[in-house]
């Protein structure tokens, strides 16, 4: 069901990807120190493929999602998209190719469900009926078209992570980056937030690279895990998910051959 492949093995070169990070290095600086934090990643991603990246806390996981995404420079490397490669970092126009969802839910406190979702459209000036529409398609998606009035607040964490989600993709983006978006969550809204995640998905076919620190989650969603540890040059493993989409259901989660998978992840990460 899992194949596990050697380091740095691609089965498809970058120049045929959607989305491709080439050999990226970023090394933060003070002016007493210097941490390299990332030292030659490579990833490339196919258009609707669903990546996640796991690894210990602080190897970079982040970093590597906030260059990707275009809100940080590398210090060296390229970022390749659709047809155009760019060196370190990502020009402000192709931020539009990208929603974010962060752990923490940064909805406006001030706005309600519904004038969050817009507020991306406004800054980025997308006006008219065919946004008002999408708007309503995304609450809907995410079933909160009820709550849409409500204040964050008056939501619960569930119900703000899922108002991120769609706010992310309000302006339709090409991309979906999530940084551990359902870190802050109990366990068992964590489980229904990740099998509406992978409806999302399903309905959308986004691009997604999804940050998570939950390996069974990794191997529930995505087609390829991707794992980075500290200090190594490059992705220190690539793991290919062969899980056919119809067989990704709670039932999958107490099935002995999956949780023997996620113990040998669980059990690399640990080792890292
Ligand atoms: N702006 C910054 N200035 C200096 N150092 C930074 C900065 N951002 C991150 N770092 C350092 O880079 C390293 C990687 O941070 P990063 O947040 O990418 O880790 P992570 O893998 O996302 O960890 P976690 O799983 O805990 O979220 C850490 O040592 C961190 O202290
Ligand atoms: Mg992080």
């Amino acid at each position: 069901m899992v194949t596990l492949f050697p380091a740095q093995i691609n089965d498809f070169p970058p120049e045929n990807a959607f989305f491709s990070l080439l050999d990226i290095c970023k090394t933060f600086r003070t002016k007493k120190t210097e941490t390299a934090v990332l030292r030659g990643v490579n990833l490339s991603v196919r258009e609707h493929e669903f990546v996640s990246i796991v690894g210990p806390s602080g190897c970079g996981k982040s970093t590597l999602l906030k260059i990707a995404g275009g809100i940080m420079s590398a210090t060296s490397g390229s970022i390749r998209l659709k047809d155009e490669t760019f060196f370190k970092y990502l020009p402000k126009e192709k931020l539009r190719d990208f929603g974010f969802v962060f752990q923490h839910d940064n909805l406006f406190a001030w706005r309600t469900c519904e004038k969050n979702l817009r507020l991306p459209l406004e800054v980025m000036k997308l006006k008219g009926p065919k946004w008002d529409a999408r708007i309503y398609e995304l609450l809907r998606l995410v079933g909160l078209e009820k709550y849409r009035t409500m204040y964050p607040h008056e939501m619960s964490g569930g119900m703000r992570q899922r108002a991120s989600i769609a706010r992310a993709l309000v302006h339709n983006p090409s991309i979906l980056i999530l940084d551990q978006p359902f870190g802050a969550l109990d366990a068992i809204t964590r489980r229904i937030l990740a099998f509406e995640l992978l409806n999302i998905w399903k309905t959308t076919r986004k691009t997604i690279l999804f940050v998570t620190n939950n390996v069974e989650e990794a191997l529930l969603l995505s087609g390829r895990v991707c794992v980075l540890a500290h200090g190594h040059s490059g992705i220190f493993r690539e793991i290919a998910v062969d899980i056919p989409e119809e067989e990704r259901t709670p039932d999958l989660l107490g099935k002995d051959s999956f949780i023997r998978h996620v113990e040998e992840l669980d059990g690399l990460l640990r080792s890292l």
